[in-house]
C-alpha cells in the first residue's frame, strides 16, 4: 500500500525486545535499562496476528530486530509462524551475532533469509570497549555460522566513528575479498544518549576518500535498503555506505516499524508512534489492524531533518527500534 505522498511500504520491522547482552557505547547507558515488564511486550503470537492482518496490504518483508533479537525465547519459532503467513516473501534479522552461532542453521531452516550483523571493530580489545561486554571471537563464530548455514549474503553493519574504528576500514574491505560479506558503514547518528558528539561522526564521503583501493559501483545484494555499494575488484563480496546524516533517503522510504511494546513508528526519526497493543489486546479484528495500520502510514513524515548536531536525546534509541 502507498503512503501519502506514494512511496510503495511493502516492510515492516519488528522490534521483539529491548534488552541487548551488550551496552554498545553509542546506544544503551552502562548500567542498562530498565526492561519493559512481560505484560507491556507483545506475545509473539500478537505480533504474528499483526503481521496477518497487515499482510494484504502489501506487507511482504520483515525484518526481525531488538534490542537483540536472540535474546528473547521462541524467536526460532516466532520467525517459523511468521514464514507460514500467506505473502510474506522475506525474512531477515538484524543481530549482534553473539548468540547466532548454535542458532544459525535452526533460524534458516525455519524460514530465515538473512542476517545483518553488527560489528564495529575486528579487534577483541577495541570491540569489548565499544560493546562493553561482547567478545568478538563469539560474534566471528556467528558469521561463520550465518555464512555455513546459507543466511546470504551476510550484512555487516559497521558504525563508522571518527577516532575509534577509522583505521580499520581497510581491514573490514579486505573481508569482502574472500566471502559473500557486504560490509555497510553506517554514519554516527546522534539518537539517545551516545555520549559520542558531533566530533566522532564521519561521513560516508570521508570513509570512501579514506579508501585506496579502486571503487567498482556495483548492484545491490538481495533486500538493499538505502545502502549503495561498491566492490574492489575481484571482490566477492561488496562495499557499502548508509548515509542517514549526509543524504538522507527519505523519498525512496518503504517501511514502517513496530516496537517490542506494540507501537507503529511510521519514521525512525520522528517520535510518532501509534499503539496497536490495545486493538490486539482487545481482539478488535483484523479490519480494525488494518485501519490503525493505514492510519499510521498516511502519518508517515515526508522527510526528517536530522543532521549530526541534531539533539536527538528525546527520540528513542536503537535498543527501543532496532534500527
Ligand atoms: N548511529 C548509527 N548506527 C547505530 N546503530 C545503533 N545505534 C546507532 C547510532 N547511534 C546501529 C547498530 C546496528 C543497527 C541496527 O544500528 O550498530 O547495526
Ligand atoms: Fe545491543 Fe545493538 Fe544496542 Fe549494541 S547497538 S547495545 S548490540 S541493541
Amino acid at each position: 500500500m502507498k503512503d501519502a505522498v506514494g512511496r510503495e511500504i511493502n516492510y515492516l520491522r519488528i522490534s521483539v525486545t529491548d534488552r541487548c547482552n551488550f551496552r554498545c557505547l553509542y546506544c544503551m547507558p552502562e548500567e542498562g535499562v530498565e526492561p519493559k515488564s512481560h505484560p507491556d511486550i507483545l506475545r509473539f503470537e500478537e505480533i504474528t496476528e499483526f503481521v496477518k492482518a497487515v499482510a494484504p496490504l502489501g506487507i511482504s518483508k520483515i525484518r526481525v530486530t531488538g534490542g537483540e533479537p536472540l535474546a528473547r525465547k521462541g524467536v526460532v519459532e516466532f520467525v517459523r509462524q511468521l514464514h507460514e503467513v500467506e505473502g510474506i516473501k522475506d525474512i531477515s534479522m538484524t543481530t549482534n551475532g553473539s548468540m547466532l552461532s548454535s542458532v544459525a542453521a535452526d533460524l534458516k531452516k525455519a524460514g530465515l533469509d538473512r542476517v545483518n550483523i553488527s560489528l564495529d571493530s575486528l579487534k577483541p580489545e577495541r570491540f569489548h570497549r565499544i560493546t562493553r561486554r561482547g567478545r568478538l571471537a563469539d560474534v566471528l563464530r556467528g558469521i561463520d555460522a550465518a555464512l555455513n548455514a546459507g543466511l546470504v549474503p551476510v550484512k555487516i553493519n559497521c558504525v563508522a566513528v571518527r577516532g575509534f574504528n577509522d583505521d580499520e576500514i581497510g581491514d573490514f574491505i579486505n573481508l569482502t575479498r574472500n566471502y559473500p560479506i557486504y560490509i555497510r558503514f553506517i554514519e554516527l547518528m546522534p539518537l539517545g544518549e551516545t555520549g559520542w558528539g558531533r566530533g566522532h561522526y564521519l561521513s560516508a564521503e570521508e570513509i570512501k576518500d579514506s579508501i585506496k583501493e579502486e571503487l567498482l559501483p556495483t548492484s545491490a545484494p538481495a533486500g538493499a535498503g538505502p545502502a549503495v555499494y561498491y566492490r574492489v575488484p575481484g571482490a566477492i563480496g561488496a562495499v557499502g555506505f548508509i548515509t542517514p546524516i549526509s543524504r538522507h533517503f527519505c523519498d525512496a522510504c518503504n517501511r514502517v516499524r513496530l516496537t517490542a511494546d506494540g507501537k507503529l513508528k511510521p519514521c525512525l526519526e520522528s517520535d510518532m508512534e501509534i499503539d496497536v497493543k490495545t486493538a490486539l489486546r482487545e481482539r478488535r479484528g483484523d479490519e480494525e489492524l488494518r485501519r490503525i495500520f493505514r492510519e499510521a502510514l498516511l502519518k508517515k513524515p515526508v522527510c526528517h531533518h536530522m543532521v549530526s548536531e541534531t539533539n536527538a536525546a528525546h527520540l528513542r534509541s536503537m535498543w527501543q527500534i532496532g534500527g
